[in-house]
C-alpha cells in the first residue's frame, strides 16, 4: 500500500517510487499542504501540525490549504467558491474523516471535509497509480441540506510548490493546424492562466497541461519536473500564482469562466481527474510516465496494445467531391500499396457537397451512392481492407432536415443572432434527447455499414452559449453537463463496440487530452501534415501522447501539401508517417506507376518495423526548435529494440550533426543495427552514433535490436 496515515498526527503520505506527497491536518482542522517532491522516507522528518492554530496564509512560515476556499487570509485563486442560501459566500472546510482502500487496482485516500456551518461535504480523492509516480486527484461536492447552494467555483485541486523557488512554466499553445507548440518562461509574481473558454473542446489554444522546473534547469534527461495534466475536454483553467510570500500554487479544473453549478439538495458533483507527477529524471521520464498511465490504466483496454491498421482517408484527395465509383477506384489502389483500413471521410452523406449544408443527416447521398455504403464496405473487406467512416455528431447545419424538424435542439440565446462557424451550429449534448438521438444514429451506422472504424470529428466552437429549455437555475451548467453526456456517449460506444477503432478529431488536435484517452484509439494530431510542420507537432504530441495514436487524415500527406503548399520528397514524408499512426492522404487515381511502387515499398517497410514502434517510448534526441533538424528515438517497452528518426531541413553545408546519444537502453546489452553494426547500450548512450543529414528535406531511420 503506497498511502499511508500516521493516526497520532493526522498525517498522509502518498509514497510512489521517487516521489513523496504529503498532507496533514492542523490544530483547527483545516486540511494543509505539507510536501510534494523527492523521495522522504521517514513521517517523522515532516512537519507536525497539529500545534498549528493561524488562519491558513497568515504568514510565509504556514502551510498552505491543501483544498483553497479563501477562508481566512487567504486570497489565492479558490478551488471551491460556494454560494449558500442566506448568500453567505465561501466555504470553511474542516477535516472529518479519512478512508484508505483500494479501486481498479489503485491505492486510493479520500478525505472527507465538512464546512463548520454549512450542510456542505468535499471529499478529496487521491488516486496512486502503482509503479508509476502519478497521482491522480478530484474532488466531489456534496450538498447534504434542503437548499440549493451555487458553486461558482468547482476546481479539481489545488497544489502548493515548494516555497521560494524561481520556476519555470513549460506549456504548450496554438491554433487550428499549428497545434501542440512548446513555451517555456519563468513564472514572476501576479498569476498567469493557462485557459480555454471555447466550449466544445479543450485546446488547441490552451493545453490542459503544465510542467514547472527550478530555474529551468531541467533538460530531456536531466533535473527535476513537477507536471500535471487535467482530464477534461472542455472549458478548463489552470492558475499558477506566486503570491507576495513567493508561494507559487496551481489551481486546476473546469473553468469557472461561463459556467455555474446549482447543487440540489442531496447532490453530488464529482469534478475531473487531475493528474500530478514528479520526474527527477527530466522531460523525458514525465512523457514516459504518461505513456505508463496511458498503456496500463488508461487507454482503451482491448486494444491498447493492438497495432494501428495502416489508414487510406479519402479527405485530401477530394474533400466533399466524392462518389461510389471514385471510392471503389481508390479502395483498389489503396489495397494494392498495402493499407489496411479504408475511410470514407466528410462528404458521404445527404445534402453534403459542401460543407453548407447536410449535417445532422446521417444517411447516405442518394445520388452519389445509389447503392447505400455498404456496397463500398463489402469490397473493402473483400480486398482484405477494413472500413471505417467519419461522422461529426455534435454538429447540424441549419439547411438540414434535423435543423428543421427540431431547431430547438441546437446551444443558442433566442434573442441573440447565431452566429455561425463553418455554416454549423453545436447540438446541445447537455440536453438527454440530444445524447440519445447521437448513440442511437452512431449504434445504426456501426451496424448497417459494417465499420470496423469511426472518425468522430468536431469543427467549431461554441458561441451564444445557451439553453432556453433547461430547469430553471441550471443554464449556468449547459458547458459542464454538455462534455459529461458526450462522454457517456463515447463510453457507450467502447462498451457497445469493443472491436471498433476511434478517432478523436476535432478540427485537427482541439480535443487532445486526457479526458478522452480512455475513449479514443487514435487523435487527430492536426489538419496539417505537411512533414517540416510535424517536426515541432510531433514533438508537442508525443510529450503527452502515445505516438502509435498520432493519427489525421494522411500523415503521408500530399505534395504540394494541402494547408501550405510545400514540395516534399516522397521519402520524407513516409518516415515521418511512420513515427505516428501511419495514414495515406495522396491521390493515388493520379499517382504514377513509380509512386505507387514507392508508396508500397515503404508501407512494407513500416510493417516491419511496426511492432517495435508501437508500444514504444520516445525520446527527444534533437529538438527543431534549437537546430535544422530533429531526431526522435523510439524505445519498445522490453528495452530490446529501438529506432532513430532523423529529419533535416535547411541545414548549412558543413554543419556537423553531433555524435547522437541514445537513451533507455539497457547498458550491457549489445544491439545489432539493421546494417550489422554492433554496439553495446553503454556506446550507444554514451559515445553515440553518427547521422548524416544533408541540405533540405533529409531523412533516415535506423533500427538497433538487441543481440542475445
Ligand atoms: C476536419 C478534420 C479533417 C477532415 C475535415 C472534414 O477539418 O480535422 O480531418 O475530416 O474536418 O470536413
Amino acid at each position: 500500500m503506497s498511502i499511508q496515515m500516521l493516526d497520532g498526527r493526522k498525517l498522509f503520505l502518498i509514497q510512489t517510487p521517487h516521489a513523496t506527497y504529503a498532507l496533514a491536518v492542523d490544530g483547527r482542522q483545516r486540511l494543509r499542504h505539507v510536501y510534494w517532491g523527492a523521495k522522504i522516507s521517514r513521517p517523522e522528518d515532516l512537519p507536525d501540525l497539529a500545534g498549528q492554530q493561524e488562519a491558513a496564509s497568515a504568514n510565509r512560515w504556514q502551510a498552505p490549504q491543501e483544498y483553497r476556499t479563501g477562508e481566512g487570509f487567504d486570497f489565492a485563486e479558490p478551488a471551491l467558491e460556494a454560494v449558500f442560501s442566506d448568500r453567505v459566500a465561501g466555504a470553511q472546510l474542516a477535516y472529518r474523516g479519512s478512508r484508505i482502500g483500494q479501486e481498479n487496482g489503485l491505492d486510493v485516500l479520500s478525505i472527507v471535509l465538512e464546512d463548520t456551518h454549512y450542510p456542505l461535504e468535499v471529499t478529496l480523492q487521491y488516486r496512486h497509480y502503482p509503479g508509476t509516480d502519478l497521482i491522480s486527484r478530484n474532488s466531489v461536492i456534496r450538498n447534504t441540506g434542503r437548499e440549493p447552494i451555487i458553486l461558482k467555483a468547482m476546481k479539481s485541486a489545488s497544489l502548493a510548490m515548494p516555497r521560494g523557488y524561481a520556476w519555470r512554466l513549460t506549456h504548450m499553445a496554438g491554433n487550428w493546424a499549428k497545434e501542440f507548440q512548446k513555451e517555456q518562461l519563468m513564472l514572476t509574481h501576479g498569476k498567469l492562466v493557462i485557459e480555454n473558454r471555447r466550449g466544445t473542446s479543450s485546446g488547441p489554444q490552451a493545453v490542459p497541461f503544465f510542467a514547472l522546473d527550478e530555474q529551468g534547469q531541467a533538460t530531456a534527461a536531466n533535473g527535476e519536473v513537477w507536471y500535471g495534466v487535467l482530464h477534461w475536454s472542455g472549458d478548463f483553467s489552470i492558475a499558477l500564482e506566486t503570491d507576495p510570500f513567493d508561494q507559487t500554487a496551481i489551481t486546476a479544473g473546469i473553468s469557472a469562466a461561463g459556467s455555474s453549478w446549482r447543487l440540489k439538495p442531496q447532490e453530488q458533483l464529482t469534478t475531473p481527474l487531475l493528474t500530478l507527477g514528479y520526474s527527477a529524471a527530466g522531460f523525458d521520464a514525465m512523457s514516459e510516465a504518461l505513456y505508463d498511465l496511458q498503456f496500463d490504466f488508461l487507454a482503451p483496454r482491448a486494444k491498447a496494445h493492438q497495432v494501428r491498421p495502416i489508414i487510406y482517408n479519402s479527405w485530401y484527395p477530394y474533400q466533399f467531391a466524392i462518389d461510389e465509383g471514385k471510392l471503389l477506384s481508390l479502395a483498389e489502389k489503396a489495397a494494392a500499396i498495402g493499407a489496411e483500413l479504408f475511410v470514407i471521410d466528410d462528404g458521404w452523406f445527404r445534402g453534403r457537397t459542401d460543407d453548407r449544408a447536410g449535417l445532422g443527416d446521417w444517411v447516405a447521398c442518394p445520388d452519389r451512392f445509389p447503392r447505400g455504403l455498404e456496397a463500398i464496405a463489402d469490397r473493402c473487406h473483400e480486398l482484405g481492407m477494413q472500413f471505417g467512416l467519419w461522422v461529426e455528431p455534435e454538429m447540424v447545419n441549419p439547411d438540414s432536415d434535423l435543423y428543421r424538424a427540431h431547431p430547438d435542439w441546437v446551444i443558442h440565446q433566442p434573442t441573440r443572432e447565431k452566429t455561425l462557424q463553418r455554416n454549423q451550429l453545436v447540438l446541445n449534448f447537455a440536453r438527454d434527447d440530444v445524447r440519445d438521438f447521437a448513440i442511437a444514429m452512431l449504434d445504426r451506422l456501426i451496424k448497417d455499414y459494417r465499420l470496423d472504424y469511426l472518425k468522430w470529428d468536431m469543427n467549431r466552437y461554441m458561441t451564444e452559449p445557451g439553453w432556453p429549455d433547461a430547469t430553471a437555475g441550471e443554464e449556468g451548467s449547459l458547458k459542464i453537463r454538455y462534455l459529461f453526456n458526450l462522454y457517456q456517449v463515447w463510453d457507450h460506444l467502447n462498451r457497445s463496440h469493443p472491436q471498433v477503432l476511434f478517432e478523436n478529431c476535432a478540427h485537427g488536435g482541439a480535443r487532445a487530452d486526457f479526458g478522452m484517452v480512455p475513449y479514443a484509439d487514435r487523435i487527430n494530431r492536426s489538419d496539417n501534415a505537411d512533414p517540416v510542420d510535424v517536426m515541432k507537432l510531433h514533438e508537442g504530441f508525443t510529450t503527452l501522447f502515445l505516438p502509435k495514436t498520432a493519427g489525421g487524415a494522411g500523415n503521408i500527406s500530399p505534395s504540394p501539401n494541402t494547408i501550405n503548399g510545400r514540395v516534399t520528397p516522397l521519402s520524407f514524408r513516409a518516415h515521418m508517417g511512420m513515427m505516428g499512426s501511419m495514414s495515406v492522404g495522396i491521390n493515388l487515381l493520379q499517382s504514377p506507376p513509380e509512386e505507387l511502387s514507392e508508396l508500397r515499398t515503404w508501407l512494407e517497410t513500416f510493417k516491419r518495423l511496426r511492432p517495435d514502434l508501437q508500444d514504444a517510448y520516445v525520446y527527444l534526441l534533437a529538438s527543431a526548435y534549437r537546430h535544422p533538424y530533429a531526431i526522435f528515438q523510439y524505445v519498445n517497452r522490453a528495452r530490446t529494440a529501438t529506432t532513430l528518426f532523423a529529419f533535416g531541413h535547411g541545414l548549412n553545408f558543413q554543419q556537423q550533426l553531433p555524435l547522437i546519444r541514445l537513451r533507455g537502453l539497457q547498458p550491457d546489452a549489445v544491439y545489432t543495427c539493421e546494417d550489422g553494426r554492433r554496439l553495446s547500450g553503454q556506446a550507444l548512450m554514451n559515445r553515440g552514433v553518427p547521422i548524416r543529414l544533408r541540405g533540405d528535406y533529409a531523412s533516415h531511420v535506423e533500427t538497433w535490436r538487441r543481440h542475445d
